[in-house]
């Protein structure tokens, strides 16, 4: 799993059936990319002959090494689950139609088939955070969409620990700013992928969805008018810093990395409360301002 936190705060914009959770519920995004051989990530990025592990022994988890064992996912549940966390949100990674866009990357998606079959899926809840990361792991075609869609993510929205909050199934777009790009920078073709996937849920007797998207910590553009759909939620990722050869087997003190989320947060906040004529970098001729909030 990774350190990334995301934390789902129950808000009043949710009108759905059941109550909303008391309290915040908290997750971490769960990251299958620890298997052996070509591309796991157990390699320095900027060196595939390097492994790290000798560089920050410390980071080598006593869990389990690799996310594509059940025993891994099963001591993982354990541990998250008895430490406070709610939820994993797992980053799912299209590759249709060759099922591996990139060495090994077939592995990736065994975090959601692993916390599927666990024996210690009972003890927390997991959601999709369908993981589009371009120019990999882009969707190629609305026909490639809807087979995800049926053969992949219905079946998990029917498992008994997929994350409902005030009884809707949360879903999240990794990047919104991505999806938008990769769906032609054309806001219908955005909303009719996800109205197909509110349809299909909905079809299938699983109810309503809450469907939100993120983007890194440093885009600010502004998600109800740039991100071409009306996100329920949005929020940040890859708060990281120095992820650079020049700093290989140096430990940075986490408070380094606390500090730069801080100072972005502040950058994003600023940007909220001004008028946003200055952010364009998804923008487009004919994108619509209707969904403006
Ligand atoms: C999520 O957004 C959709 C589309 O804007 C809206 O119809 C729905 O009520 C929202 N769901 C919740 C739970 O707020
Ligand atoms: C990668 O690391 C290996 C082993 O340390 C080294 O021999 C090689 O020169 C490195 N390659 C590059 C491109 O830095
Ligand atoms: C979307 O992503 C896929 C795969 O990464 C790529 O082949 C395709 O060209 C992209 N489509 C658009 C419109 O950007
Ligand atoms: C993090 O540490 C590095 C190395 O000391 C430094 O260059 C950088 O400015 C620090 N960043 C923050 C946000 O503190």
């Amino acid at each position: 799993m990774t350190m990334a936190l995301a934390v789902l705060a129950a808000g009043p914009a949710w009108h759905v059936a059941a109550a909303p959770p008391s309290a915040p519920l908290i997750g971490i995004n769960y990251f299958a990319g620890w298997w052996t051989g070509p591309g796991d990530k157990w390699k320095e990025p900027w060196n595939t002959s390097v492994d790290w592990r000798p560089l920050y022994p410390g980071r080598v988890p006593l869990i389990g090494q690799y996310t594509t064992e059940q025993s891994t996912m099963d001591g993982d549940i354990v541990a998250a689950s008895s430490a406070g966390v709610d939820f994993f949100s797992i980053l799912w990674y299209d590759n249709y139609p060759c099922g591996h866009r990139a060495p090994g990357s077939g592995h990736l998606n065994d975090g959601l088939s692993l916390f599927m079959s666990s024996k210690e899926a009972h003890r927390m809840q997991f959601m999709i955070e369908w993981c589009i990361a371009l120019p990999l792991f882009g969707v190629h075609s609305d026909m490639e969409w809807q087979r995800m869609v049926r053969d992949d993510w219905l079946p998990a929205f029917k498992h008994q620990s997929y994350l409902r909050v005030g009884g809707a199934l949360v879903f999240k777009v990794h990047s919104g700013p991505a999806f938008k790009v990769n769906s032609s920078a054309s806001d219908a073709v955005v909303s009719a992928r996800l109205d197909f996937l509110r349809r299909l849920v909905r079809n299938a007797g699983l109810g309503e969805m809450i469907i939100g998207a993120g983007s890194t910590i440093t885009d600010t553009s502004d998600p109800a008018e740039w991100w071409g759909f009306s996100y329920n939620f949005t929020n940040d990722y890859a708060g990281v810093l120095h992820d650079d050869p020049k700093w290989a087997g140096r430990v940075l003190p986490w408070r380094n990395e606390s500090a730069f989320v801080r100072e972005w947060r502040r950058k994003q906040a600023r940007a909220a409360a001004q008028a946003n004529p200055r952010r364009t970098w998804t923008r487009q001729k004919g994108t619509t301002r209707q969904r403006r909030k």
